[in-house]
């Protein structure tokens, strides 16, 4: 589905009835790496799942935007699609723009659902690495993008069937959209102080040998929020949600079942 947000095109899967889930995506993908949890919810959950802004089907700002630009233009497709409140899932940068939702509209969200991700801000040595993607970004296109990330994202690296869909997905990517969201994430805010303020209920989820957000920061994660579980994934590097979705969805479907029951 289309909708006009800020004059921008802008793409949303929306799937299912009953109680909202808001799905994030990581970088560089788009809503479609949410195609296994979309499946697994819909029959009893409203499943949301945009193009988060210059990804997928959702065209790029002209100008810089930050993580909490992407929060605005959330909160509004929640305007627009009438939903007061929304348990919300963010994977990886889907988590920064969670934590940018969370700092905007707390009491929007009954429900956190935070897979792969972190709250600490990019070091120097991050920033960098960011800014050098960006310039790649621009001279090579998004191949630059999939050629530095398939590695980390999958354990069975490049060659597989998964592999060759992701990065087919990666290619198809507006490169200015890439570029932006990679500045944004090397300037997002710190939110480790945020954690303990969090009052939903929380999931975090992590990946056994997730390289880009290791157990051990996830599971410090978990400690610090007031209410939250921790669930690992096993055998899987940093894109668990496509590469053992059943545990995923076992996770998940575990963790809304009880918060509505
Ligand atoms: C992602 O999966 O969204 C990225 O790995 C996040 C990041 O680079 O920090």
């Amino acid at each position: 589905m289309f909708t006009t947000i800020h004059g921008l095109k802008t793409f949303y899967e929306e799937r299912g009835s009953g109680p909202a889930v808001l799905l994030l995506h990581g970088f560089p993908l788009d809503h479609r790496m949410w195609q296994e949890q979309i499946s697994a919810l819909e029959s009893n959950y409203r499943v949301i799942a945009p193009d988060l802004r210059g990804f997928g089907q959702s065209e790029p700002h002209k100008d810089l935007i930050t993580l909490e630009h992407m929060a605005d233009e959330l909160l509004l497709l929640l305007d627009q699609l009438q939903v007061e409140k929304a348990v919300l899932a963010g994977f990886s940068m889907g988590g920064y723009a969670a934590f940018s939702l969370l700092r905007k509209a707390p009491n929007r969200f009954n429900g956190l659902i935070l897979a792969n991700t972190r709250p600490d801000a990019d070091p120097l040595e991050g920033q960098i690495n960011r800014m050098k993607m960006a310039a790649s970004l621009l001279e090579q296109g998004p191949q630059a993008a999939s050629k530095a990330m398939i590695p980390k994202l999958l354990s069975e690296g490049e060659g597989s069937g998964l592999a060759s869909e992701i990065q087919d997905q990666i290619n198809g990517m507006s490169p200015l959209g890439l570029v932006h969201a990679s500045l944004a994430m090397a300037f997002r805010k710190d939110s480790t102080e945020l954690l303990s303020t969090i009052q939903a209920p929380t999931l975090v989820i992590g990946g056994e040998k997730d390289s880009i957000t290791p157990p051990s920061i996830m599971k410090k994660m978990a400690d610090s929020i007031p209410n939250a579980t921790y669930s690992e994934i096993k055998d899987s590097a940093h894109l668990t949600v496509r590469e053992h979705p059943d545990q995923v969805n076992k996770a998940i479907t575990d963790f809304l079942n009880h918060l509505h029951s």
